[in-house]
């Protein structure tokens, strides 16, 4: 067993790596309020020192004698095998050991974007195979992301059994981890637990969609039970858009042990003579702001640097699945471009249901594939549709499934090798009956799927929008690309494939706005977003659950992304009445849009949302551009939830608040806002009024410092005419410094 070193005399500046007089050779990885301290000294083993708030060169150190994780910063499989690696290999010899030391260190720093990234070279002692594990950091977000080159210098073929993205000792003790799970029509749903002894794993292995069921991000708290905007609280985001293992290994040292990477089961990776393979980065931040903290910096990280066009301002819509779902014809869709035109709105998104000649796309058995349009439904094909949005003085976005086919299709007629399919296997087949997903390991479906994006942007430049939506799983494990010897890459190549199309559409496309859905919720991932504007929360579009769903989804994306729907009474999925005010209020709170047959809604409702639109408007920056403080959860069932947004300069922000059940007598909290400033004052407008008389702080002047100790006390109801009551209450508060 080998055993820390003690450090020596320690001269340190931030971001550099220093050689130290008697050999420890510290890494200081620093952003403006944390540091990750790395000992890398050559020829000798890479081990992690510390991650937190940010330290001094004196408290560096002196790390060693304060106690610190004697542990590698990337353990391997070979020698002391007992515990859990991050890499594990077979060498070409059946040799399944791992002997690495530091090679060299290196930074080099990113001219266009400012960031730096830091390199640790490994090699093994005896064997030719080595390790890059990197580290970018941004000069003004507290993030970190960490991810590994691994090379095969040999001549044989090496298998990577598993190959993580990262690796992070944390302290043993009470430490929480809050987690996102549930699936379809049920995401984004928060669990929060204490860490016990054994492991913890998050996983998926849908092959295509990764956020239903569970997500490829966490929260530690470190500091006991989880607090939004008080306590020292880890994030970790693994930006991958395909299979993935978190695991949190509780053992009987002083750490939890956190691995995060793509989830190597059925995966075994054959590296050839001179391949290199480059995981996923895992995104790491660090807040003693709580959980709303290590949000506001994954939000502001993603939104400058990781999220398509994240620093832009996204249009109000109205997309058609909800208010007609199959049954696209020409008079319809401009009678929803006339309507969503006449409330203010800026975008209409045409969805299923448009294409298909030989096989028509009037259910989901059918067409996907035959991307040519239907003009039994749109005789002027998707060039009358744009004329008459850009009549209406709209943009027009169109919906697209691009990876996917139907058994009941052109395509696959004529490509049966295109599709995903296991040799001497039958097909297995999904939504409609007949469902299947293309082989995006192969680079003719590469070229497809790129296709089917650049006809449609190259006949109409005038498409603004696209939903790209994916709704089938890997059925079976095949690909008819794939050497026999290499069907365990079926499930890497896919997203290695998938990255090659996006990379192709974003440098020929990259102001449309592009949408990922994945029946619903399927594709909110930081791996995904990069050429992503946003995602789709979830089909399920009712405004009770979307508190609970967004709320979870926040923790780790920015308003920005999250669209966001006005949608019916009774709702689709929950078949559950709840009052347009109160499903405004919650639309509003993310990317407003609305999913709905406007000609089903009254004048009176339309005047409603057309006033809520044109408010909107005004809040849009502080809500998609602001930083978030939760205050008040939804799943802490005290009767009402409440978030609120601030602008970066702190002088304008929306507050939230919602009531989540409703009882006569009820006693509910009164909520303390934050991130206001304390000496500034703020004047009170509420939004979105449907109450007789205003409420009693209206048009008043507040100090941050009152807002925050106190916060402001919501009436239990609306002042309504008795006929407009309801068993729903919502309110949504500007707060404009003087
Ligand atoms: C699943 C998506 O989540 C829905 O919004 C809708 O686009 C349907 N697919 C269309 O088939």
């Amino acid at each position: 067993m080998k055993f820390y070193k003690p450090l020596s005399t320690v001269i340190l500046m931030s971001g550099l790596v220093f050689a130290l007089p008697l050999k420890a050779e510290i890494v200081n990885l620093s952003t403006p309020s944390t540091s990750l301290v790395l000992d890398a000294e050559k020829g000798g083993p890479f081990r992690f020192l510390y991650y937190g708030d940010k330290i001094s060169a004196s408290d560096i150190a002196n790390l060693a004698s304060a106690g610190t994780a004697n542990r590698d910063a990337y353990p391997v499989y070979g020698n002391y095998p007992q515990g859990e690696a991050a890499l594990s290999v077979t060498h070409p010899d059946g040799n399944m050991t791992l002997d690495m030391e530091v090679a060299d260190i290196k930074t080099s720093a990113n001219e266009a974007d400012g960031s730096t990234v830091t390199t640790v070279s490994m090699r093994d002692k005896s064997y030719p195979i080595s390790l890059d594990i990197n580290y970018r950091t941004w000069p003004e977000e507290d993030v970190i992301e960490t991810w590994v080159d691994i090379t095969n210098n040999g001549k044989g073929a090496v298998t990577l059994n598993r190959f993580m993205s990262g690796y992070l000792p944390v302290r043993y003790g009470d430490v929480w981890l809050s987690s996102l799970y549930g699936s379809w029509a049920n995401e984004g749903r928060l669990n929060q637990e204490p860490l016990r002894h054994g492991v913890k794993m998050i996983k998926n292995k849908d092959g295509v969609r990764n956020s239903h069921t569970s997500h490829a991000e966490i929260m530690l708290s470190l500091d006991g039970k989880p607090m939004e905007n008080t306590g020292r609280t880890i994030g970790a985001a693994l930006c991958y858009s395909g299979n993935y293992k978190l695991f949190i290994d509780t053992d009987d040292s002083n750490y939890h042990h956190l691995f995060a990477g793509i989830n190597e089961e059925n995966s075994a990776y054959n590296l050839k003579k001179g391949e290199t393979f480059s995981t996923p980065a895992l995104a790491l931040t660090f807040s003693d702001e709580g959980l709303s903290g290590a949000s506001r910096n994954f939000h502001r990280w993603g939104r400058n640097h990781r999220l398509a066009n994240g620093n832009e301002l996204r249009k109000i819509l109205l997309n058609s699945w909800e208010g007609v779902y199959f049954d696209i014809n020409e008079e319809g869709m401009a009678q929803m471009m006339k309507d969503i035109a006449s409330m203010g709105g800026e975008l209409f998104v045409m969805d299923d249901g448009w294409f298909g000649d030989k096989y028509y796309r009037d259910n989901d058995s059918a067409s996907l594939g035959d991307w040519t349009v239907d003009t039994r439904k749109l005789p002027h094909g998707i060039q009358g549709l744009v004329d008459e949005a850009e009549k209406n003085g709209i943009k027009f976005g169109i919906w697209i499934e691009p990876e996917m086919t139907n058994s009941r299709s052109r395509l696959y007629a004529e490509h049966p090798e295109y599709i995903i399919k296991a040799e001497n296997r039958d097909i297995v087949e999904g939504r409609g009956g007949t469902q299947l997903v293309l082989d995006l390991a192969n680079p003719k479906v590469q070229d497809l799927v790129f296709n089917v994006v650049d006809t449609l942007m190259t006949k109409y430049p005038l498409i603004d929008y696209i939903k790209w939506d994916a709704n089938a799983p890997i059925m079976q494990h095949g690909s008819q690309y794939l050497t026999r010897d290499n069907q365990s890459h079926l499930y890497i190549d896919y997203h290695k494939g998938f990255e090659k199309v996006l990379d192709r559409i974003r440098a020929k496309y990259p102001d449309v706005t592009i949408q990922a859905c994945a029946s619903g919720g399927g594709r909110a991932n930081w791996g995904v977003l990069p050429w992503f504007d946003e995602f789709w929360v979830s089909d399920n579009t009712d405004a009770l659950q979307r508190v609970y769903m967004q709320w979870g989804t926040s923790y780790f994306f920015p308003a920005v992304a999250m669209a966001s729907h006005i949608s019916a009474a009774p709702n689709h999925q929950t078949f559950r009445t709840i009052p347009l005010k109160y499903r405004t209020d919650v639309a509003m709170s993310g990317r407003l849009g609305m999913e709905i047959q406007p000609k089903n809604m009254t004048d009176e409702e339309k005047d409603f949302c057309r006033r809520a639109i044109n408010t909107y408007k005004e809040i849009r920056p502080i809500v998609q551009q602001g930083d978030i403080y939760r205050l008040l959860s939804p799943y802490d069932n005290l009767g009402a939830a409440s978030l609120m947004y601030v602008s970066p300069r702190k002088d304008d922000a929306v507050y939230y608040w919602w009531k989540t059940e409703t009882f006569v007598n009820q006693q509910l909290p009164r909520v303390k806002m934050a991130g206001l400033d304390p000496d500034k004052t703020y004047t009170v407008t509420e939004l979105n009024r449907i109450d007789n008389t205003p409420l009693p702080y209206e048009g008043k002047s507040f100090t941050g410092r009152f807002l925050m100790d106190n916060g402001l006390e919501m009436p239990l109801d609306h002042n309504v005419d008795y006929h407009k009551r309801n068993d729903y209450a919502s309110r949504i508060l500007r707060l404009k410094a003087n």
